[in-house]
């Protein structure tokens, strides 16, 4: 069986220089029947070392001659470092668990390297960081975008960013006060105590679902009735379906999603529920042409494919996959999906577009646009306590009262 620090110096390598998504790769490494606990330490240290990368890269190339050619031996030398500053591991097992985990990848030539990088670095107590992407681990055009966008904010989404998520679950009736704390603002959003609880048999059960209070936002915002025929446009994995279906089971709800795979998870998600969607479609939101049947909609949730900016915490692969260049067709997307989908709504109906971003580019500017071109919609203020007021709909900010960063915004067809 392979060692679990062999095993997430491999993950870790195709994430970073393959591009696969960690939890791809998570699954693509690790055997079927590895050990759950090895398991479990090797996803804990691959999610550290990429909530902290550029600072644990920094800390070893700092004692380098001359740059590392070989990224496996880079990637044990992160992983080695994640577990000395995010695992408490302590500084001999550091360095000796890397030798090992060396001879095991069949590079016995860095042994040596590895051994001298590691005693520094772990002893390194005058360490800084040299610019702001090793300060807050985040590549430097993100940086300068939250800079912009939120002047005020920006230091506080970097940081929340870098923590570890808390485990938030939705439930219908109330949990027992002794595993989690109710959400005063949202009577679903209980945040548990302990994250072990995610796996419970109740969860299996259907008693509760994991889901950020962030993201539990949509179904009250929409606050479905009772005969109203609603549309989830972008609905994988289907978290704002169950909860729309959950607050009001009389709904018509049409589930819309573009990947027939993810398609199924929505599916899943209903049964495990024991809930049930009028229809579910694999089609694409932009091209209405091809599902519409001709029904206009009282409300739609548009809950549109997006950089996922607000998530990093629980994706902090995407701090490495994500470039600046992919904001644009991004950007595109939204704007073609809305404009598609907008005509769906009936007169005074409502659309609720929404993204798990914090970047402007993909939340008001969107609307903005949007408005601009389509002057038989007018915008709807909506009232989210902790959230910041855009020019059009509310923001999130990622880390505020525990939250997941979301953009929502409400729009009505007047005619
Ligand atoms: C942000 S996720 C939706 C999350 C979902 N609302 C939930 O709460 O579980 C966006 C989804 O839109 C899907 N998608 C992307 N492009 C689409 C398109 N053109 N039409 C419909 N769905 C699309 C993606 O596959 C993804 O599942």
């Amino acid at each position: 069986m392979m060692q679990p620090r062999v095993l997430a110096t491999q993950v870790l390598y195709q994430v970073v220089f393959k591009q696969q998504h960690l939890k791809q790769a998570l699954q693509s490494c690790c055997p079927t029947d590895y050990p759950p606990q090895d398991k479990a330490w090797v996803q804990h240290v691959c999610y550290q070392s990429l909530r902290h990368h550029q600072n644990l890269n920094a800390r070893w190339q700092k004692f380098m001659t001359k740059p590392l050619k070989d990224h496996l031996v880079g990637c044990l030398l992160t992983i080695s470092l994640a577990q000395k500053f995010h695992l408490d591991t302590p500084d001999h097992a550091v360095v000796n668990e890397a030798v090992k985990a060396a001879r095991k990848l069949k590079k016995n030539w860095a042994t040596g390297l590895i051994n001298k990088v590691l005693k520094l670095a772990t002893a390194d107590a005058d360490f800084v960081a040299k610019n702001e992407s090793e300060q807050y681990n985040h590549p430097q055009w993100w940086i300068d975008l939250l800079k912009k966008d939120w002047p005020d904010h920006w230091q506080q989404i970097l940081s929340a960013n870098n923590q570890m998520p808390p485990l938030w679950v939705r439930t219908p009736t109330p949990m027992n006060p002794e595993q989690g704390t109710q959400y005063q603002p949202l009577p679903s959003a209980w945040l548990l105590h302990d994250k072990q609880d995610s796996t419970s048999e109740a969860m299996l059960a259907g008693a509760y679902s994991v889901q950020d209070a962030a993201a539990q936002y949509a179904a009250w915002l929409l606050a479905p009735q009772p005969g109203e025929l609603i549309l989830d446009a972008c609905a994988a994995p289907g978290g704002k379906s169950g909860h729309l279906l959950e607050m009001c089971s009389d709904i018509k709800l049409h589930v819309l999603e573009k990947d027939p795979a993810r398609l199924q998870l929505v599916s899943q998600n209903l049964k495990r529920l024991n809930l049930h969607a009028e229809r579910l479609v694999a089609g694409d939101a932009s091209q209405p042409k091809a599902w519409f049947q001709g029904t206009k909609y009282d409300k739609i949730l548009l809950d549109v494919p997006c950089s996922a900016a607000g998530v990093v915490r629980r994706n902090p692969d995407i701090k490495v996959l994500r470039q600046a260049e992919h904001l644009k067709p991004l950007t595109q997307l939204q704007q073609q999906i809305l404009s598609a989908i907008a005509p769906l709504l009936k007169v005074d109906g409502t659309l609720l577009y929404a993204t798990c971003s914090v970047f402007r580019s993909e939340n008001e500017r969107q609307i903005k646009k949007f408005l601009k071109t389509h002057s038989n919609y007018e915008h709807q203020t909506i009232n989210i306590k902790a959230a910041e007021n855009c020019l059009y709909g509310q923001q999130i900010i990622t880390g505020t009262d525990q939250m997941d960063g979301f953009y929502y915004c409400q729009l009505k067809r007047k005619q």
